[in-house]
């Protein structure tokens, strides 16, 4: 951590802090930017939110809410009384006292890190910065990144951090879909540049998020959120992999893990599936590796369960061929429809879908009479082609198409109607586990 000169301001802002007469800023209002801009605004905080996306501003201009797990009536509320007031307008970034960058952070197409969002946020907030702001970045990088890119951007200013203005990183945890743990009851590390950093950051998010954590910079800050995510991912390959090892001795993963699930201690579930998606678990093992050669280390282990996870579509894609091969159909003609294109359960959001990266391979080789249906995403694209949901599943409709392949099991699906009226349900989620009638489910790491 830096080493920083006493400043009596810090006790000032601290207090102004506590007080809540603030203005927040946060940039980025997408699955991390809003849900937290409106927990300030529930706290009675004044909010301008930074968006490079004129539709998002605009929608949001007229009271309307598009990100699911928020209230729309909290965010309706938050813009018409002013709480909340989206815009494109940088230079609103002065009448800030602290300023949130939640921005994305993917990756090219070879996987590295791809931090522009980051720089030309940082480089937006760096022109209006002034005297006592906090910054705290919010976007899930790899270590180093407050430390190295933003800070020197931020510092261009003029400004010193840790005398003039206060930096930090906190990462995410939002986890879309999760009905009990949200924003504000999640807990949050907080690891600034300098002591002051943190504490002045964690004091402003703690308006919003019950439990802070202050960790002792921002690369421990940044590196533990990268543990959580590749944690999940290390163990969903497991899982994948255990599954496929299960389909060729004829033992059901699902029941394994729910029975190894009994020991009440050193064991956590994690199931198999098609793949991992969204925006977090695929991507973040790739920052890291990236990272470690730059110190030439090979994260093997990680990028092994990288490998298997991101393997699973083309299994899931010989699960198709093979049953296809069981009828009297050539893979052209095979009808198939695909349930559930979001990339988890009952959320909307398709980035890295597992779901479209076996549609994806299934048309390339040669599978391409496919249909979908998935209440949460009304329009896909693969290959340059539009494909839209159909309207609905009805017995008649599941009856129509030779294969039914769950690739996201939404909790709005009847299972039971789906599977009693498929020819052949393969089942990628286990989402049919309460039907009697078995004869035609082709259940993902159970060899039957
Ligand atoms: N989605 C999640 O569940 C989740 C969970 C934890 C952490 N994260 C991390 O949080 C970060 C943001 O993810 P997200 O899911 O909210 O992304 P998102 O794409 O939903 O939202 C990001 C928003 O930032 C906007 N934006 C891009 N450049 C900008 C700029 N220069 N100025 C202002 N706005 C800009 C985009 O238009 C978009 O609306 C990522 O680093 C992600 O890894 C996401």
């Amino acid at each position: 951590m830096k080493k920083e000169v006493k400043n009596r301001n810090i006790e000032l802002l601290l207090e102004k802090i506590k007080s809540k007469d603030i203005t927040i800023g946060v940039v980025g209002l997408g699955y991390v930017g809003l849900p937290l801009a409106i927990e300030f605004t529930n706290q009675g905080v004044r909010v301008m939110g930074f968006e490079v996306d004129q539709n998002k501003i605009n929608t949001l201009k007229e009271g309307v809410n598009y990100i699911k797990d928020i209230s729309d009536d909290d965010v309706r509320s938050a813009v018409l009384k002013g709480f909340l007031i989206p815009t494109d307008d940088f230079s609103h970034v002065s009448e800030c006292d602290a300023i949130f960058i939640c921005v994305p952070t993917p990756f090219t197409v070879n996987k590295d890190p791809d931090i522009t969002y980051i720089v030309d946020s940082t480089k937006a907030v760096a022109k209006y910065l002034k005297k006592d702001q906090v910054v705290i970045l919010k976007s899930t990088t790899f270590p180093g990144t407050t430390e190295k890119y933003v800070l020197p951007l931020l510092e261009k200013s003029g400004l010193k951090v840790g005398e003039d203005f206060y930096l930090a990183f906190s990462p995410e945890r939002i986890d879309p879909g999760n009905k009990v743990w949200n924003t504000k009851n999640t807990p949050i590390a907080v690891g600034g540049i300098t002591k002051s950093c943190t504490t002045l950051a964690a004091a402003v998010t703690n308006i919003a998020v019950e439990k802070v954590v202050e960790v002792s910079s921002p690369a421990i800050a940044e590196m533990e959120k990268l543990l959580e995510n590749i944690f999940r991912g290390v163990n969903i390959a497991l899982v994948n992999e255990l599954a496929q090892l299960c389909d060729r001795i004829g033992v059901n993963i699902w029941e394994v893990v729910d029975a190894a699930s009994t020991k009440p201690f050193g064991f956590m579930p994690f199931y198999p599936g098609p793949g991992i998606g969204g925006h977090c678990i695929l991507i973040d093992p790739y920052y890291l590796a990236w990272m470690a050669r730059e110190y030439d280390f090979v994260t093997n282990f990680i990028t092994l369960a990288a490998e298997i996870n991101e393997d699973m579509p083309f299994y899931v894609k010989d699960m198709v061929i093979k049953e296809i091969a069981k009828l009297p159909i050539t893979m052209k003609d095979a009808k198939i429809l695909i349930l559930g294109v979001a990339f988890k359960r009952d959320v909307d959001d398709l980035r890295h879908s597992p779901a479209l990266k076996v549609a994806e391979i299934m048309i390339t080789e040669g599978i391409t009479n496919i249909e979908y249906y998935d209440p949460f995403i009304p329009e896909i694209e693969i290959h340059n082609k539009k494909y839209k949901s159909i309207l609905k599943i009805d017995p008649k409709v599941i009856q129509s198409y030779d294969i039914t392949l769950i690739t996201t099991d939404h909790t709005s699906f009847d299972f039971e109607m789906i599977a009693n009226n498929s020819k052949v349900v393969i089942d990628t989620r286990n989402a049919c586990k309460k039907v009697e009638n078995r004869e035609n489910i082709v259940l993902l790491g159970d060899g039957k």
